[in-house]
């Protein structure tokens, strides 16, 4: 019985090691280890064998268990390493690897994380609303009447279900008064959409930054709405930023104001550029908020605010010195890299 069980561990062992693969070395398995194997019918043999034979054989048994086992062990692991090699083969792991490309923030994203960070250090939260809005929300609400030109099929885009893409973030003004009671500080910043020609200083979809301030009745100044975009705007450019307030007109604001940046450009003379719109929030706007509302937190007895609403991509060309808002949006590695 012992020299049986030394037998078959002589030939289980130079099965194994012959084995081609892991199927071969899975048929060795089965065929020494498995439940109907050559082992398993040995130990059924136990029963018939005299009792004091039984402790050496039994020993036997088991050593010639863990020797199958081993050897198992042992082809398997070789197995892998042939194949791993065969993988490798021609393959010199010692020569340097092809660098990933690593992306970087678009200037767009910059100006943005920068601009929000600014504005929440004074205290505006983050609000945003849909692109595709009512004509209530983009314009009646916002005091614009029916036959403003902004309201025109030609500046703005229309869907057939009367609803249009947003020609300004303003809406989000209305938006945020519908649904959170005053005192607000809220910026929201977003695309927008309008039927412009495209050329160096306009897109069609654009990106701006709104903002709103309301509080009670005569505490929000036009002295707080000029020291907040002063501040924001020196925070962004520099001290040494030219800022200039221009009278202008907005159907939400009285009274309001267009602002300017001196834009400096290496090699170019420098010219003003409109960055924003901003301006006392018209009584009419608290109006058709409460209408809305159907209570009279808004009221314009008991509120007042500013608002201010600037162009994202104009930021960036003026804190990158940009001759062109196109590049922003073509997507050229070249440029993009130069802003890592
Ligand atoms: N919505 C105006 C625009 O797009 C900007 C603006 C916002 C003006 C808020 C005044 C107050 O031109």
């Amino acid at each position: 019985m012992l020299d049986q069980l030394d037998q078959l561990k002589t030939q289980a062992v130079t099965d194994i090691a012959a084995s081609a693969d892991e199927n071969g070395l899975e048929a060795c398995r089965v065929k020494f280890l498995g439940k109907k194997g050559d082992l398993a019918a040995a130990s059924a043999g136990m029963r018939d064998i005299a009792k004091e034979e039984k402790a050496s054989v039994g020993q036997k048994l088991n050593e010639v268990r863990s020797a199958i086992t081993a050897a198992i062990d042992e082809r398997s692991a070789a197995l892998t390493a042939n194949r791993d090699a065969a993988a490798l083969a021609g393959i010199d792991a010692t020569l340097p690897g092809k660098p990933h490309p690593v992306g970087t923030l678009h200037p767009l994203t910059q100006v943005l994380d920068r601009a929000v960070s600014v504005l929440r250090r004074m205290g505006f939260a983050l609000a945003d609303g849909p692109e595709i809005e009512t004509e209530w929300h983009c314009f009646d609400a916002l005091n614009t009447p029916a036959d403003h030109p902004a309201r025109n099929e030609s500046d703005t885009f229309y869907f057939d279900s009367g609803k249009l893409l947003r020609s300004h973030t303003s809406t989000v003004q209305i938006r945020t008064m519908e649904t959170e009671p005053p005192p607000l500080r809220i910026i929201a910043p977003g695309a927008a959409f309008r039927r412009d020609e495209i050329d160096a200083t306009h897109l069609s979809n654009f990106n701006q930054l709104e903002g709103l301030c309301v509080d009670a009745k005569g505490s929000v100044t036009l002295a707080d709405l000029k020291g907040t975009l002063e501040y924001f705007f020196h925070a962004i450019f520099g001290d040494d930023t030219e800022v200039r307030f221009r009278p202008h007109f907005f159907p939400f604001t009285e009274p309001s104001f267009e602002v300017d940046l001196k834009l400096v450009i290496k090699g170019q003379k420098p010219k003003w550029v409109e960055i924003a719109g901003c301006g006392i929030v018209d009584p009419a706007v608290f109006e058709a908020v409460s209408q809305s509302r159907g209570d009279d937190l808004y009221s314009p007895d008991k509120v007042s605010g500013f608002a201010f609403g600037m162009g994202l991509d104009r930021l960036a060309m003026i804190l990158f010195g940009l001759p062109d808002l196109r590049l922003l949006i073509e997507n050229d590695v070249r440029f993009l890299r130069q802003f890592a």
